[in-house]
């Protein structure tokens, strides 16, 4: 897994959802509840941008059709049967770095 630092980000505890890139990814990042994460931007329902909705109880709602996954996992809400990507956050001296992994990797951990 590679780690890749947010630039022009001091995370102090403030909410916010932001598009960033990071491996070569476009993900909504979220800082929610004092706690930061980061999740695919693309609504699996019908591509929604999910850095332009809002959170609600733990979720990140679709401005489209208002699908809500969780923030902790990205899984859709009960009767939705989809998901959004979540990717590990760390947080070192205020920066905020999300940890990705490469294909093989995830290739890999999946057949162990
Ligand atoms: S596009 Fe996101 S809920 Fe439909």
């Amino acid at each position: 897994m590679e780690w890749y630092k947010i630039p022009d980000l001091k995370y102090t505890g403030q909410t916010f959802i932001k598009r960033v890139k990071a491996g070569g990814k476009t993900i909504c990042l979220v800082g929610y509840d004092n706690k930061v994460f980061a999740l695919g931007a693309k609504c699996p329902h019908a591509g929604g941008d999910l850095t332009q909705g809002w959170c609600k109880e733990g979720k990140l709602i679709c401005p489209v059709h208002r699908y809500s996954y969780s923030l902790e996992t990205g899984k859709g809400s009960e009767g939705q049967n989809d998901y959004i990507d979540s990717y590990p956050v760390e947080i070192k001296d205020d920066s905020v770095y999300i940890g990705i992994s490469s294909f093989w990797e995830k290739f890999k951990q999946a057949f162990k």
